[in-house]
This record gives C-alpha cells, structure tokens and sequence, in this order.
C-alpha cells in the first residue's frame, strides 16, 4: 500500500525512518494526471530504489498562464490507484501552502538555458520549474530522481541545477514515452478534441520525415521544411522548431561536427500547446 501524505513533516518522518535502514531512495516529481510516460519513470526508480517517493503537485510558479494553470487536468484518486499498481511506496501530495508557505523564491542562473526555446515562449517557467525541485529535493533528499526526454530542456535544466547548488541527488533520464500513433504521451493530451487528438499525431510523424530530410538537406533546410508543413495546416501553430546541440542547446549550423543534433518542437494545436523532441 502508497502512504500518501500532503504534510512536509509527515513525509519526512516516514523516510527518516527509511534512511535510517540504509533504505535507498528513488524520486519522481510530477504535476499528476498520470499517463505511461510518469508511469515508465516509476518502475524505473523501482527497479533502483528500496524506497519510492513520488510527488504530485501541480506547481503554479512554473505557469506563464492562468487559463493554462486553470485548465490542467487533475485527478489525483485516479493517479493514487495508478502508483499503487505500481508499488509506490510514499505519493506526496501537498497544497500550495505546504510548498510555499512565504512568497520568496530563489532565482537561478543557468547560463542563458533558461532563456532559450521553453524558457522564451514561456518566460520564467524554468525558475519556477527550478525552485520546486529544489524545494523537493530538500524535503525527500532522494538518491536518486528520475526526469523523462520527453521535457528534455528541463532535464538539462535539473543537472544544472544539481551542479550549481552541488546537490546530493543523481539525475536519471528516460526515453520519451509514446501512443501507438507515436504521440508523445502529456497530461495535455487529455484537452484535446477527437479531431484535435487525430491531428496531434502528425508532431511525430514530422518530426520523423525531417529526420529522413536530414540525409539531404542542412538543417536549415530541415527547419524551412517543418515550418512549411505546420503553416500549410490551419489548426496548427508553430512556436518554434530548431535543431540543437544535445548538451547545450545551442542551434547547429551544420551536421558535421554537431554533437547528437536534436530536434525540439512546441507547437499548439488550436488551443493546446504540445512539446516533443527527436534525436537526429
Ligand atoms: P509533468 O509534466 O507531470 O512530468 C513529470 C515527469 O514525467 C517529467 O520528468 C516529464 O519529463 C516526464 N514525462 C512526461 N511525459 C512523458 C513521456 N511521454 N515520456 C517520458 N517521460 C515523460 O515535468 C513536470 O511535470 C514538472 O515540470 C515537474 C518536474 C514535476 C516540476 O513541477
């Protein structure tokens, strides 16, 4: 049985015991609405982990928007039954007082990474993303936590964050988990519309022809022929797709020497906007 806890301390209790055994601890933090992705991230930490903590809260601070705050689906008796199935061992589920009880929140400064794609078109986002994992962090103290490809700026965002505040936590990546139709798994998925859900294959589909292009093609080409292709179709609106160094995000001129190019899309779908990312 999940012990599930909304309380910092209560939390703290039950892993202090833990850690007291030698027990090792696996950590996935999540905002909920719990699809295959989240869940490949806890049988990961199961597979690692004596003691599985994940936490479920969706962290305001990390929102540019409040319709996009407002509207994100959550249904936490459904993510309870979910991670039990999965054998997780603490679900901690606070309110938003619990996790800021005052106003103050550390800034970070993560070298203009937080500025870049993600952070642009939603500024502030990754700060916010930053001082709730730290947050977390702070409260489980984890061995190890877990993070999916899937929000791949965010992992690079959380191995930052670990070096500059030279945190005790190992960082896991995971492979980005998708529906039969190749649709990268996301809570959002839920907003969309049948018609909408239908279209929304068409991310992953592209992104694979482009890297097909990319046998003949620069990638700026490789750019021009994405940005066409969202153009062409009305319900469709690009925000951006650029190809990138792996490590530093940093755009690739091109493929000689570039060091596992990568393409990363944020795209919205009438209203719903939707990330995903290919290795090239
Ligand atoms: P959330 O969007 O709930 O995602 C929680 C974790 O699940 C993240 O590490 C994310 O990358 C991973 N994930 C989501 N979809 C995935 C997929 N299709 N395949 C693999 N992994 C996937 O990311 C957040 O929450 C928040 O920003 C958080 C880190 C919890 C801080 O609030």
């Amino acid at each position: 049985m999940a012990t599930v806890l909304t309380k910092v301390t209560a939390l703290q209790e039950f892993l202090l015991l833990k850690k007291r055994n030698g027990s090792k601890v696996g950590f996935v933090p999540t905002m909920g609405a719990l699809h295959e992705g989240h869940l490949s991230l806890v049988r990961l930490a199961r597979k690692e982990a004596d003691v599985v903590v994940v936490s479920i809260f969706v962290n305001p601070i990390q929102f540019n928007n409040k319709k996009d705050l407002e509207r994100y689906p959550r249904n936490l008796e459904q993510d309870i039954q979910l991670l039990e199935k999965e054998h997780a061992d603490f679900i901690f589920a606070p309110s938003v007082e619990e996790m800021y009880p005052d106003n103050a929140h550390q800034t970070y400064d993560f070298d203009g990474l937080e500025k870049r794609l993600e952070g642009a078109f939603r500024p502030g986002h990754f700060q916010g993303v930053a001082v709730v994992v730290h947050r977390l962090f702070d409260i489980v103290k984890p061995d190890f936590a877990c993070f999916g490809e899937k929000d791949y700026q965010q992992l690079l965002i959380i191995k930052k964050l670990v070096a500059l505040e030279n945190l005790p936590v190992k960082i896991i990546g995971a492979p980005i988990v998708r529906e039969p139709d190749g649709l990268a798994m996301s809570s959002r998925n839920q907003l969309l519309k049948n018609n909408e859900r239908m279209l929304a294959s068409m991310i992953y589909q592209v992104l694979k022809i482009a890297k097909e292009k990319a046998a003949t093609m620069s990638p700026q080409q490789v750019i021009a022929f994405v940005q066409k292709y969202f153009d062409d179709i009305p319900e469709f609106t690009l925000e951006y797709f650029t190809i990138v160094d792996s490590q530093n995000l940093l755009p690739i001129v091109s493929w000689k020497n570039a060091h596992e190019p990568r393409g990363l899309i944020a795209v919205y779908l009438n209203e719903v906007r939707l990330i995903d990312n290919i290795v090239f």
